[in-house]
């Protein structure tokens, strides 16, 4: 199974295959299992589904490593005009999930900084929440350095928030960091290939620093997110929470658009909240290949979908 996984993220970075599956009309079917749609209507309307469940979302619009200033701003102005979307839907319980490298972190960091200020801003004029996604390690500390940097900034407290990847050593020091600052944090497993010096091989024990993570977070009094489709990840976050009598209303859980819709319904009958990433837009393809990594059996799945259809 990790080959399968190292084959699927190589496959994620292939300029060719990506070119080609984001043009075609069966790459689109294909995507429809973790993709919202493509364009903004569509997405507003599937977190608008959710929220009929009792299930917030989180919007993303789709995108990475851009390669000239004037792509970043594009995908920024998408983000602009989810803001607004979001802004006259405050019932919806939606916020925005951003890349650092899809606003030109890459090209110019100064570029990405002056735009992701302004997404923070329209994120607190839209009384909503502006979260930043890690990417792979060779951006976490640029990462962690501009949330905490906008964070700080006079009104953008609450307004702005960050991931934390359990696979990485570093993870608990980062953790203890942005906790006294007060920032918000989606934990995650993390999503990329990290060298053994930084990262656990083993999911077995990135499994345990989950565990570990959840325990620091759900004890910070800040509103965290618990980012998981793992029963006994989730078994272990209930099981803290009861024991200690944690508010289960003082975090949420998150999972992936299209990812065990069973185990979402059933943590909001159990009284959880729940968010939803919910991806949209053209450039689905590295986000697409990332969730076949995570699950090879997922391939399959939609190969046998498509045969049906
Ligand atoms: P794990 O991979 O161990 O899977 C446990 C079980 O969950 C599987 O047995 C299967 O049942 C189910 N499952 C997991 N993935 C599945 C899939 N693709 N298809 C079907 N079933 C699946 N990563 C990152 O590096 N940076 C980020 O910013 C984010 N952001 C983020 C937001 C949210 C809301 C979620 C839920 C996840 C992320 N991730 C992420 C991805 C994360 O790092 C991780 O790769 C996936 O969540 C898979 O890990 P699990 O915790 O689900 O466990």
């Amino acid at each position: 199974m990790p080959i399968l996984r190292s084959a699927f993220i190589a496959l994620s970075r292939n300029v060719t295959l990506r070119k080609f599956s984001e043009r075609s009309s069966l790459g689109h079917r294909m995507s429809s299992r973790f993709v919202a749609g493509m364009t903004l209507d569509e997405v507003i309307h599937a977190a608008e589904e959710l929220h009929k469940s009792d299930i917030a979302s989180t919007l993303d619009s789709l995108g990475e490593n851009v390669t000239t200033p004037e792509e970043a701003r594009r995908s920024a102005d998408i983000y602009h005009r989810l803001l607004d979307a979001i802004q006259t839907r405050p019932d919806m319980n939606a916020n925005v999930s951003i890349k650092l490298t899809q606003m030109g972190m890459d090209l110019d960091p100064g570029l990405a900084q002056e735009i992701v200020a302004g997404l923070v801003q329209h994120g607190v004029g839209a009384n909503t929440f502006v979260r930043v996604d890690m990417e792979g390690s060779e951006y976490t500390q640029a990462t962690i350095d501009m949330v905490r940097g906008l964070h700080a900034i006079p009104g953008n407290r609450g307004h702005v928030g960050i991931v934390i990847q359990a696979y990485l050593y570093r993870s608990e020091e980062d953790i203890r960091t942005l906790t006294n600052d007060g920032i918000r944090i989606r934990l995650c497993k993390g999503a990329y290939k990290e060298a053994a010096n930084l990262a656990f091989p083993e999911k077995k024990d990135v499994d345990a620093n989950f565990v570990k993570l959840a325990q620091q977070l759900l004890t910070s009094g800040i509103y965290h997110g618990i980012a998981t489709h793992d029963e006994h990840m989730i078994a272990a976050t209930k099981k803290f929470v009861r024991d200690r009598n944690i508010d289960p209303k003082s975090f949420e859980f998150q999972m992936l658009y299209g990812i065990r819709r069973d185990l979402q319904k059933s943590l909001v009958r159990e009284g959880f909240n729940m968010r939803i990433y919910v991806p949209f837009g053209t450039e689905w393809y590295p986000y697409f290949m990332r969730r076949l990594a995570e699950r090879p059996a997922n391939a399959l799945f939609i190969a046998r979908n498509l045969l049906k259809q």
